[in-house]
């Protein structure tokens, strides 16, 4: 008998079918537990342990810094949240780019130490050879085009990719090759939406789209970013669903208040 609790969890095979239903694929990024509860109990279908955590939970200025044990030590705390999404871990910068072995160890270390179902990896053609590998261990990867963000000190901005047809035409190319290969899924960053319409249609595996337009299989969005937890982001393609900037921000005041004015505790809240 199984010791664990029934529910259907969602896989890269129910992702597929999805978008083969016209039924569209939410993302969100989870780097700890607690919230992580929160958003897999309200629905996600997949949570995202991003490399975005550089950013938002350790504050580096770029994605680069963040190493693979941090990565690893996100996505456990996410595992043991989730009960339903399908958990996709970035493999950081440095430990799959050029070398195909050190990859799929890459990969090996996340899935066997974190417990997630599969990683995602930036680029097309010049990482095909590390998507392959870590696809013959058996291990799930999904693709990321468009806005590499760790490649940011290449590209030297971040504005919206694929506006020139040259750098169009190789993003239809890898997205090509990254499905061949066998990638369940790829995100579409930051590139115009007609294009993201183009590039979707033109593939049967979902695309998942961040600043890609409404017409890809999926949306995802840094979760720190949609809550409103840092105010200085903020981009076209950044929906706001609530304000916890302002929330967090008052409440803490508003605690220093009550502690300074020996208001709290009160009679009560002791023992
Ligand atoms: O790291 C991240 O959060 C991401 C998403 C923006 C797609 O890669």
């Amino acid at each position: 008998m199984s010791v664990h609790k029934e529910v259907k969890r969602i896989t890269t095979h129910v992702l597929q079918a999805m978008k083969n239903k016209g039924e569209k694929i939410a993302m969100l990024t989870g780097y700890d537990f607690s919230i992580s509860t929160i958003v897999d109990a309200a629905g996600i279908d997949i949570i995202l342990v991003g490399d975005s955590a550089s950013n938002v939970i350790h504050g580096h200025e770029t994605t680069l810094p963040i190493t693979l044990d941090q990565m690893i030590d996100h996505a456990s705390a996410v595992v043991r949240a989730v009960s339903r999404a399908l958990v996709v871990v970035d493999l950081p910068f440095g430990t799959y780019q050029g070398n195909s072995k050190l990859a799929l160890e890459s990969a090996i270390r996340i899935m066997k130490e974190s417990g997630a179902h599969a990683v995602k990896m930036e680029g097309g053609a010049e990482v095909g050879d590390s998507v392959k590998r870590i696809l013959s261990g058996g291990i799930p990867v999904m693709g990321h085009l468009g806005l590499i963000p760790q490649s940011i000190y290449k590209f030297g901005t971040y504005a919206v990719r694929a506006k020139e047809e040259a750098e169009a035409q190789k993003l239809r190319d890898d997205a090509k090759l990254l499905q061949e290969l066998g990638c369940f899924a790829i995100v579409l960053e930051k590139i115009p939406a007609l294009f993201a319409k183009e590039v979707s249609e033109s593939l049967y595996v979902p695309t998942i789209g961040i600043g890609a337009g409404k017409h890809c299989d999926g949306q995802v969005l840094v979760t720190h970013d949609m809550l409103g937890i840092n105010k200085e982001f903020s981009p076209r393609f950044l929906r706001r669903y609530a304000n916890l900037y302002d929330q967090i921000f008052s409440a803490t005041e508003n605690y220093i208040k009550d502690v300074k004015s020996n208001d709290f505790p009160n009679d009560q809240e002791q023992y």
